[in-house]
């Protein structure tokens, strides 16, 4: 049995959130969502689509009326968000008054970019590398706010690091 606490996961474009939200979800037993894959349902569009033919400013109020909706109706405990959505203050309120736990998952920019790199995902916001970077030492001031904080290091898997969280955060005990 666990806590039956109800998390957000946050962190940089690349960090895994979606991979370790899996993983947490299995080891829990219970339902996870993705709140970029709910708003690229919603919208019949992918989320670099979005941003490009919309705007990122309107990427951004669809992202907050998703995760509003998401957090009220869905009784999912594990919700990977998109890179930014931590990033805004309205976003960070709902998840408090929802009474649910923030998680940040920290790594490198080096880790996160080789894993943009890699992902076949297009991320409109992560095309340059020096801007990218400057994106992601501007938002540590942010996703410091979490009120979990687990480093992700490159040796460590997404099941491991999923597995930290379980016992940490949900108080899960492992043989
Ligand atoms: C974004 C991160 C993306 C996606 C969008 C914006 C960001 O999600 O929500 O492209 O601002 O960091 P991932 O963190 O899953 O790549």
């Amino acid at each position: 049995m666990d806590n039956g606490k109800r998390i957000v996961l946050t962190g940089f474009m690349g960090v895994g959130k979606s991979t370790v939200a899996r993983h947490l979800a299995g080891i829990l037993h219970t339902q996870r969502i993705d709140l970029d894959s709910v708003i690229e349902a919603g919208e019949k569009q992918t989320i670099a689509e979005i941003i490009k033919t919309c705007g990122l400013l309107r990427f951004r109020q669809i992202e907050t009326e998703t995760l509003r909706k998401v957090l009220a109706e869905n009784s999912a405990r594990i919700l990977a968000l998109g890179g930014g959505a931590w990033t805004i203050a309205e976003n960070r309120r709902l998840i408090k008054t929802q009474n649910c736990t923030s998680v940040w998952l920290e790594s490198s920019f080096e880790h996160c970019w080789r894993n943009i790199k890699s992902s076949k995902r297009e991320r409109p916001l992560a095309e340059n590398k020096d801007q990218t970077r400057k994106l992601f030492d501007d938002r540590q001031n942010f996703y410091c706010l979490a009120d979990w904080h687990f480093i992700v290091k490159p040796d460590l898997t997404s099941y491991e690091i999923a597995k930290k969280i379980a016992e940490e955060v949900f108080l899960i005990k492992f043989e």
